[in-house]
């Protein structure tokens, strides 16, 4: 879609302000008002790997404000390190008839954990379909500590997620989408592509075509996933990834998929692919 079709569309259904400011990626920042010197940054890519949508790939880190960056950059000030904390003491507490806690299995995270954030989605070999880093915490409660599985979005699942992925701060991400994933990921990149709801957009539309753009006061980043479990500084919490998705998709006055459905986990893991080579930033800070 044009940006002048893009354009008649939101201004067609009263969104005259939504439209795109057509102002190069290093030229403002976003939600808060850019300081002086802001003007000046220029957003850090890395050269993207072979087979890639982009030339050079741009963490959502890039695209916030330099008060933004600064919070996600100081583990004192990211209010996301708090859930960390909480999922600390978490991780040896005995839940569950087997009498476990993930320590009993896993010991010392910083090594047992080292990398796991970076691939996933991850094939599942028993269930025969890529589980999300979510799933995988509640299939060990579930098969290996005889628990109850933590609701999606709860604070538990949440910290512990994100506890996980804080493992691999720093390593780039890897999903492996090849043999059986291979599936999957048409999928999610069908989706991706497929424009949905009222506003008649894909997800291509924003985060491929006009990132380093502004959308209202945001400025729009290529839709990565490397931040996840991400701290919102507008809804003052950790959000999931697919949490995110739904947002984006209600936005667009679609019906956003469901949490775990086929869709939304093919939409995670073509998403996650496109990141491949960005470092995991867990907890990111965004707006
Ligand atoms: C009784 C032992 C046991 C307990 C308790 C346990 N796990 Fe696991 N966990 C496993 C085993 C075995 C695997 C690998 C195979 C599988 O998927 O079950 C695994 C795999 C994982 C993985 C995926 C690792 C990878 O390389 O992709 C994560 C993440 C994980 N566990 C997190 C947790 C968390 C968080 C807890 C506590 C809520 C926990 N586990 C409790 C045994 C356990
Ligand atoms: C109308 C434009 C628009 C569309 C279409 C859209 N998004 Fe977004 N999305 C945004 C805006 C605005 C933000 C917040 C600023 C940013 O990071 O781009 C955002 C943020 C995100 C983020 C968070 C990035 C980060 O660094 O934390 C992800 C992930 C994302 N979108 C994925 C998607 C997916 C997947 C789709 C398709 C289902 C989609 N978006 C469709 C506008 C859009």
């Amino acid at each position: 879609m044009s940006a002048g079709r893009i354009k008649q569309v939101l201004s067609a259904l009263g969104f005259a302000a939504m439209a795109f400011a057509m102002v190069p990626a290093a030229a403002s920042a976003d939600d808060a008002k850019p300081a002086a010197t802001e003007a000046a940054y220029v957003p850090k890519g890395i050269p993207a790997p072979a087979g890639s949508v982009f030339k050079t790939l741009f963490s959502g880190y890039q695209f916030r404000s330099a008060d933004t960056r600064a919070m996600q950059d100081d583990d004192f000030s990211n209010p996301g390190m708090l859930s960390v904390e909480a999922a600390t003491s978490e991780w040896s507490h005995v839940d569950g008839e087997a009498g476990k806690s993930c320590a009993s299995c896993h010991a010392d995270p910083a090594k047992t954990m080292h990398g796991v954030g970076t691939h996933y989605p991850r094939w599942n070999k028993v269930l025969e379909r890529p589980v999300t880093l979510e799933q995988q915490i509640n299939l060990c409660r579930t098969n290996n500590m005889k628990a109850k599985p933590w609701a999606f979005n709860s604070e538990n699942l949440t910290n512990m997620t994100t506890f996980v992925r804080y493992q691999s701060r720093g390593l780039p991400v890897a999903v492996k989408v090849d043999g059986p994933m291979s599936v999957w990921f048409d999928k999610g990149k069908s989706l991706y592509y497929q424009r949905i709801g009222q506003l008649d957009m894909a997800c291509s539309n924003c985060h491929e075509k006009y990132y380093g753009k502004h959308i209202r006061a945001d400025l729009l980043s290529q839709g990565q996933t490397n931040d996840f479990p991400t701290y919102r500084l507008k809804s003052q919490h950790l959000v999931p990834v697919e949490k995110r998705f739904q947002g984006c998709m209600a936005k667009v006055r679609a019906k956003p998929y469901k949490i775990f459905s086929d869709n939304m986990i093919a939409l995670e893991v073509y998403t996650a692919w496109r990141g491949n080579g960005l470092p995991v930033e867990t907890p990111g800070v965004r707006n």
